[in-house]
């Protein structure tokens, strides 16, 4: 009798036990997924051990040294019937040491998200996942990018409406939904949070989930985020515009002259003298003021021309018509050119038969508002974007508005339903942003304010001077900003700043500059004392309030 309630008790505990377990890796473990619109065609499991593959994450700077993880790889793949699409979630659940947290990744360019994004989330004890968005482009790096033809655009004048709607929308909803089911069969208890992180076109998605889908997360990540998509995305052609219309296709050296001069020009505007225009606002310069100017890069040399002038004021102006300014442009202190690292290159790009004499130049659009423009704008994929003029331009940015301001500009203002779900959002963008204008976003959130006065209670903007779409630039980055949205999350301790940091110049460490990033409209004022130290720094209405305190 003992014996059997022994066996009985012991037979209790284990099962209590077995809630808490690590689970097995198998497909048959995965629950039946029950989400409205959509029918699962396939799920696939499989254990992962000493996983060693690594990406950076964008918006996510410093991540989990690289090591050996373990996980179970589930992939979901869905359908919605009647609609001929095909979508795969990405889902890693960590073996062992889970921290009870689902961490959803965002993608970046065309991509809904990468392969190899998830590795360093898992490394730090989140289940985490992602989506295709309904067209794969794992594997092939090139594709994030560069080309929606091959997915969008089925046949010559026709959109796929529905993988384009997939792509912006629909399939941020239905990842947490999936990922959390499977997450609550595979542990045998649900995540106790969750959480989105992206930059870029993962940031986007992260504010269309607080926009559109308010309740699946309990705190968002969204950096640099490629919201007012129907109006930047067009915009940022601008300055190639100019370019064709002057037939003058400045090298990356000229227009870097430019954009030394301007930083020389208003540096000390926010009070310190550190290559750093941290004062945006303030900053007038015009290019003009840069003409005759010697620029030398090894073999590039020459002197700064009118024409490159005018190209960076355009780039700076935004779109300009009948004087009146239709999207904001790039701060000055924003790459123009290639900056000579691969990846990092603003939207005034060029290339030539031959780079030092400059013979046959033509303008090289951003890849991504290249084939926005060709693919889904104009819908044709031998349109030539090389020489588009400015009739095109504005064909383009009308249509961009007409038809695709619900799919995917992700502006919406009203975040009554995110307020009400008890979430908590971030976002930070680099005031560097060679690619997407920050003023788009500080544009957004002021309309945010505006619809509620309150919204820092739930919703805290960052500006990072210096720093460039994502990473990069001489400015400081946020060091751990998901760590500090985790904490007002769940200890309902709010950022009065966040910690940033730029990478050492030529590994000294020293070198590095520490400051504090402060929610908008607070600016990081520098008091005086050493500018690498973020001690340095005070959370100020306006830089004007520092006046005379710097001690340097
Ligand atoms: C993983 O790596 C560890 C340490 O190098 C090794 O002992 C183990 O056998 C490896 N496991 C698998 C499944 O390869
Ligand atoms: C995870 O599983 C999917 C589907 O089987 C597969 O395509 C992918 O390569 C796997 N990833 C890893 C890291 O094993
Ligand atoms: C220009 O400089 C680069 C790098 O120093 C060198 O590889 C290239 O041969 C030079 N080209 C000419 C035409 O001098």
């Amino acid at each position: 009798m003992s014996g059997l309630l022994t066996a009985l008790v012991a037979c209790l505990s284990l099962a209590a036990f077995a809630e808490a377990k690590t689970p097995s890796c198998r497909r048959e473990d995965v629950p039946t997924i029950d989400v409205f619109g959509l029918q699962v065609i396939d799920v696939q499991a499989k254990e992962v051990r000493n996983y060693t593959t690594w990406m950076s994450i964008p918006g996510l700077t410093a991540v989990a040294p690289p090591g050996p993880i373990d996980f179970c790889n589930i992939t979901v793949t869905y359908t919605h019937p009647g609609l001929h699409d095909t979508v795969n979630n990405y889902i890693w659940l960590p073996l062992e040491n889970w921290n009870g947290r689902f961490l959803a990744q965002g993608g970046a360019g065309l991509a809904a998200g990468a392969d190899g994004w998830l590795a360093p989330n898992v490394a730090s004890g989140f289940v985490s996942a992602n989506t295709d968005g309904g067209h794969s482009i794992f594997g092939d790096i090139q594709k994030v990018g560069g080309d929606a033809a091959w997915w969008a655009l089925p046949s010559p004048g026709n959109v796929d409406w529905n993988l384009l709607q997939d792509f912006a929308s629909r399939s941020l909803d239905e990842l947490p939904k999936i990922s959390k089911q499977v997450i609550a069969g595979f542990y045998g208890k649900p995540a106790d949070k969750s959480y989105w992180n992206g930059c870029s076109t993962g940031g986007r998605q992260g504010l269309m989930a607080a926009q559109r889908y308010p309740d699946n997360y309990d705190g968002i990540l969204a950096a640099a985020p490629a919201i007012n998509w129907a109006n930047f995305v067009p915009a940022g052609m601008w300055p190639q515009i100019v370019m064709h219309k002057l037939d003058y296709y400045p090298s990356a050296c000229e227009l870097e002259a430019i954009r030394r001069a301007a930083i020389d020009s208003c540096d000390a505007l926010d009070g310190l003298q550190d290559g750093v225009i941290a004062a945006p606002a303030l900053c007038k310069y015009d290019a003009e003021a840069a003409v005759g100017e010697p620029f030398e890069c090894g073999n590039v040399t020459g002197k700064v021309t009118t024409e490159a002038a005018a190209i960076a004021n355009a780039a700076w102006a935004g779109p300009v018509r009948d004087g009146k300014r239709e999207w904001y442009g790039v701060t000055h202190e924003s790459l123009l050119g290639f900056s000579g690292v691969p990846g990092m290159a603003g939207l005034v790009m060029t290339e030539c038969d031959d780079e030092v004499k400059r013979i046959n130049c033509r303008g090289k659009p951003f890849i991504v508002g290249q084939s926005y423009v060709r693919d889904l704008l104009f819908k044709d994929a031998e349109y030539d974007t090389s020489h588009m003029g400015e009739d095109d331009f504005w064909k383009a940015l009308r249509i961009s508005r007409n038809e695709m301001m619900s799919i995917i500009d992700t502006s919406d203002p009203d975040l009554s339903e995110f307020r009400k779900s008890g979430a908590k959002m971030i976002t930070w963008h680099g005031l560097g942003d060679q690619l997407i204008p920050s003023d788009g976003t500080l544009d957004y959130y002021q309309r945010v304010l505006a619809l509620d006065s309150n919204a820092q209670d739930y919703y805290r903007y960052f500006e990072a001077p210096g720093v460039g779409h994502c990473m990069g630039g001489v400015g400081a980055a946020p060091s751990q900003p998901l760590d500090v949205l985790i904490k007002w999350v769940e200890e309902g301790i709010a950022p009065e700043t966040l910690s940033a940091a730029s990478l050492p110049v030529n590994g000294k460490a020293e070198s590095a500059r520490h400051r504090i990033l402060c929610p908008y409209p607070l600016v990081a004022a520098y008091t005086g004392g050493n500018p690498n130290d973020a001690a340095s720094f005070t959370c100020a209405e306006s830089f004007d309030a520092t006046k005379g305190h710097d001690e340097l």
